[in-house]
């Protein structure tokens, strides 16, 4: 089986692969993909102690562990890696069960094409914020934007086979479902209107990212996956919650049931994944209802307590 999931950053967001209720099930025959960001090769000048722990505790897992790349990669590092072919495409082979899915490559995996395409423009550090100079090579590479001859190579791989696959995985996604999610808040780039291009021409069953750091179907073929860990195929919403990954954030806004007729609403001031002294095994959080004194403490509640988000965010 192969699975799919979002950004790792290192070990910042690994935690999603570690022991759960999800990651129990997957087994050596199996592979997990993540939507780039995978962080792990980023120190600028050599595989550091945190990087190879937790590189050869990736090795270690029962799965094969693949992942396009993102915007949060050390190229130059990522790119130094041996190139190997594999399953009718080319990778970078971090670990022997760690491999990177170069760009624009196509792969035969348990009878699936999967189209590969990393690459994603920075908003956080970078030309984004104007300091450049202050972080090239060190946070932020230029490489993080796919080359012409890159993109060019995708799409001649593509129209090789009709421009037809089964399942795309990027790290973002075309100009007009980035703004969507992002409300503007990412401009358009050369990523973004390439995959624009490619949603226009290319047939596909289903299309995941990462970037976002949500767990959205954006439409019935287009996910963005963050902390959930999918079948390849299935939806965000098909997808089996993560225990002990909590699926509301500090300052939401909730609706809770905290009985048969009492529904009530507030934010989100606490979050604790295993509950108070980690003794449970879902998230529950501290929340103050409106109409509450401020001065007094929120409420714990469970998650299955929480009926869902506001809109009023
Ligand atoms: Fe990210």
């Amino acid at each position: 089986m192969i699975y799919v999931t979002g950004d790792i950053h290192g070990s910042i967001d690994i935690r999603k692969l570690l022991e759960n209720n999800v990651t129990k099930k997957i087994t050596a025959n199996d592979y997990v993909i993540i939507c780039g960001d995978f962080g792990l090769v980023w120190n600028w000048k050599k595989e550091v102690r945190n990087e190879k722990k937790w590189l050869n505790w990736l090795n270690d897992r029962p799965w094969t562990t693949l992942f396009v790349d993102g915007n949060h990669e050390c190229f130059p590092r990522l790119y130094s890696y041996p190139v190997k072919e594999w399953k009718g495409g080319k990778v970078h082979e971090i670990r022997p069960k760690v491999l990177h899915l170069m760009r624009g490559e196509i792969f035969e995996i348990e009878g699936n094409s999967i189209f590969a395409m990393g690459g994603a423009a920075s908003h956080d550090r970078g030309p984004a914020k104007g300091d450049t100079d202050a972080v090239i090579g060190t946070g932020w590479w230029p490489e993080e934007i796919a080359t012409t001859e890159e993109l060019d190579y995708g799409l001649d791989n593509l129209e090789a086979r009709g421009n037809k696959v089964d399942y795309i995985i990027t790290h973002c996604l075309p100009t007009f479902y980035q703004e969507f999610i992002k409300k503007g808040e990412f401009p358009p780039d050369q990523m973004s209107e390439f995959f624009e291009y490619l949603n226009k021409t290319v047939e596909y069953k289903h299309w995941y990212s990462g970037h976002y750091h949500c767990n959205v179907d954006i439409t019935d073929k287009i996910s963005v996956v963050f902390s959930r860990i999918i079948p390849i195929g299935a939806a965000v919403r098909d997808s089996e919650l993560i225990i002990g990954i909590p699926k509301y954030r500090r300052n939401d806004t909730v609706l809770v049931k905290l009985g048969e007729d009492n529904i009530r609403m507030g934010i989100v001031l606490k979050v604790e994944a295993y509950g108070p002294f980690m003794k449970h095994d879902e998230p529950y959080y501290e929340v103050h209802f409106y109409g509450d004194e401020i001065e007094k403490h929120g409420t714990m509640v469970k998650e299955t307590m929480i009926i869902e988000k506001s809109m009023m965010d």
